[in-house]
């Protein structure tokens, strides 16, 4: 009885566990663990993992243990006890999310791009005409005055080449034709069985009975195009030097 009691102990050693490393940690591997989060820990740990019913996930300390392994058995088996449920995905699933979850608090890399070049190729590369940095430029897309703040440079990153990995909920469009077969089409805001509230492109509220639209749809998909090919590979890192210097002038990192 007491060798199986030792053997347990021996098993639980945080010394044996480090040897576990995440095998998924490709920047696919972050988009897909972020999908995952957004729909199904968000409600509770925050859109970006800061942090709600659920504790903040983004500041890379954990109470119930640090390592991949701690991660991986929290997030598939949950925390008894308390509101954690267990997750029953696949390895290769809970291995995204937590790749996903280190992701938001890598510690802000050194900044191999030139952020006054990167500022440079933000204007030039027409980046102010959707976004908004200090109250200037566009609203087609999210306002980055602090974006440094809450991506890490791999997701920034991600975010130019790949749009269409990570697309936020307020982002997602709605389209269809009313019964006068005129074409709509804008953020989707709001919807329920029988009306739809969304901004249009121009910033303008539109809320709608549904019965009577056609061809009603929600594309997940990014308004932003990708940069892919457009951007060297050293523009590419002065934009995200940039993207990264972009904090709020008394923040902490
Ligand atoms: C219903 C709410 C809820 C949902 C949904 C939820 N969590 Fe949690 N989670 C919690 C709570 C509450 C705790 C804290 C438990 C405690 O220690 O009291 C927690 C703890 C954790 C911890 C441990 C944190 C630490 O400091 O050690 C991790 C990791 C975690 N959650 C990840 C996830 C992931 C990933 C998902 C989605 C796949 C998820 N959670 C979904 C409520 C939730
Ligand atoms: C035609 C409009 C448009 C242009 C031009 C554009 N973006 Fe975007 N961008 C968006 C939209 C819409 C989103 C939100 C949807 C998404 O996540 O892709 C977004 C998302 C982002 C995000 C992710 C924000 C987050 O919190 O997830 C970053 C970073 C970003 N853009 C940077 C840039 C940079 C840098 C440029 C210029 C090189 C640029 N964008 C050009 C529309 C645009």
């Amino acid at each position: 009885m007491r060798m199986l009691i030792l053997l347990i102990a021996a098993a639980a050693l945080p010394g044996q566990e480090a040897e576990v490393r995440n095998p998924r940690t490709s920047l696919a591997d972050v988009a897909a663990g972020a999908k995952t989060f957004r729909s199904h820990c968000s409600p509770c740990h925050g859109l970006n993992g800061e942090g709600g019913r659920g504790p903040n996930l983004a500041a890379g300390r954990f109470y119930h243990g640090s390592s991949d392994a701690d991660l991986l058995r929290n997030i598939s088996t949950g925390i008894p006890g308390t509101e954690m449920p267990a997750l029953f995905y696949n390895a290769d699933r809970i291995w995204q999310i937590v790749a996903y979850i280190r992701s938001l608090s890598a510690a802000p890399a050194a900044p191999v791009g030139d952020p006054a070049r990167g500022k440079a190729l933000f204007s030039a590369k027409g980046c102010p005409q959707c976004h908004r940095v200090r109250g200037e430029g566009g609203r087609l897309g999210p306002d980055l005055t602090t974006i440094g703040e809450s991506r890490a440079p791999a997701y920034l990153r991600q975010s130019l080449l790949d749009p269409d990995a990570v697309v936020l909920p307020p982002y997602w469009v709605v389209r269809f034709r009313d019964d006068s077969g005129r074409a709509h089409e804008g953020f989707l805001l709001n919807e329920d069985t029988y009306t739809v509230q969304f901004l249009d492109f121009q910033s303008r509220l539109h809320s709608m009975e549904k019965s009577g639209l056609q061809d009603y749809r929600v594309e997940k998909k990014s308004r932003m195009p990708s940069f892919r090919g457009a951007l060297s590979d050293a523009a590419l890192q002065d934009l995200v030097a940039y993207l990264s210097s972009l904090r709020s002038p008394g923040g902490s990192r």
